[in-house]
């Protein structure tokens, strides 16, 4: 049957397709074929020679694979044989960077200083247009457990989720943790972004889900808040001489 296949693609003007191991035989002198088959009448599926050796070419293709559709794709975190240390998924090569992710600003990207201590100033000008970015942020991300004034009092907490701190009448409890009294009003900024990129005690960190300019946008929307519920804080702030750094607020 497959000879008789083989025989009959022979025939054909195109060459027999790749994935056949054996050698294709050479056409028969025309006249000899001519004569085998008959012409169009006396071909067996009433079929022309031309049209019955296209569907013959097509079935052979069927059961050809494709190599190179099918290339080796490999699968992330998986075993593979082909590297020295079996791991398909590799490190990034030592002393290089990938394009778009150089953070080498640790005050914009940590929220710390060059001493590793939290920022006590913006990373960049907090603009009305970035406050009414973070204003909208901040009630995307925060509000479903802060409330919207930043109260604590979030649907999620008024259906039993562990009640946060208020940002204006409230003490941190991470720096209690650290044995200080501080309130969040005189926490530095920094610390509140490091808790939306780390989290914090029962409150998820959003560094996946916001990006690194709203999280700043975010912390200057609470610290508003805090500046508009807390009549201390505006005490403070009118005694402060306004800062020298430029960019910062
Ligand atoms: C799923 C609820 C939830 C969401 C969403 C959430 N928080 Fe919190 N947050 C909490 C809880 C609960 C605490 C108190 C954690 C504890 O005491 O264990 C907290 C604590 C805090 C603190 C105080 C940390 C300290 O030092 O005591 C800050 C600041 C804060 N959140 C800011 C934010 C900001 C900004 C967002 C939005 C980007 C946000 N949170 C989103 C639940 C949430």
């Amino acid at each position: 049957m497959r000879n008789w296949f083989i025989k009959e693609a022979a025939g054909l003007p195109f060459p027999l397709s790749r994935c056949d191991a054996d050698p294709a035989p050479q056409p028969p002198p025309l006249k000899e074929r001519g004569s085998r088959t008959g012409g169009v009448s006396g071909s067996p599926f009433l079929l022309g020679k031309g049209v019955r050796g296209l569907g013959l070419f097509l079935l052979l293709l069927a059961g050809c694979s494709q190599q190179m559709a099918e290339h080796a794709g490999y699968k992330p975190l998986r075993k593979n044989e082909f590297f020295a240390d079996k791991r398909a998924s590799r490190p990034v090569v030592a002393g290089t960077v990938a394009r778009g992710q150089l953070r080498i600003d640790a005050a914009l990207y940590e929220g710390l200083d060059e001493n590793g201590k939290e920022v006590t100033e913006f990373p960049f000008e907090m603009t009305k247009d970035v406050l009414a970015r973070g204003k909208q942020r901040y009630e995307i991300f925060c509000s479903v457990c802060h409330g919207m004034s930043g109260q604590g009092d979030g649907r999620v907490v008024q259906r039993g989720f562990t009640k946060p701190p208020s940002y204006s009448a409230d003490f941190s409890r991470s720096a209690k943790l650290k044995g200080k009294d501080i309130k969040l009003i005189d926490i530095p900024v920094g610390h509140i972004f490091g808790v939306i990129t780390k989290g914090y005690g029962a409150m998820p960190d959003l560094y996946e889900q916001i990006p690194v300019r709203d999280r700043w946008a975010i912390v200057g929307y609470v610290r508003a808040l805090q500046i508009s519920q807390s009549p201390e804080l505006r005490k403070k702030l009118a005694e402060k001489p306004a800062p020298k750094k430029e960019g910062a607020k």
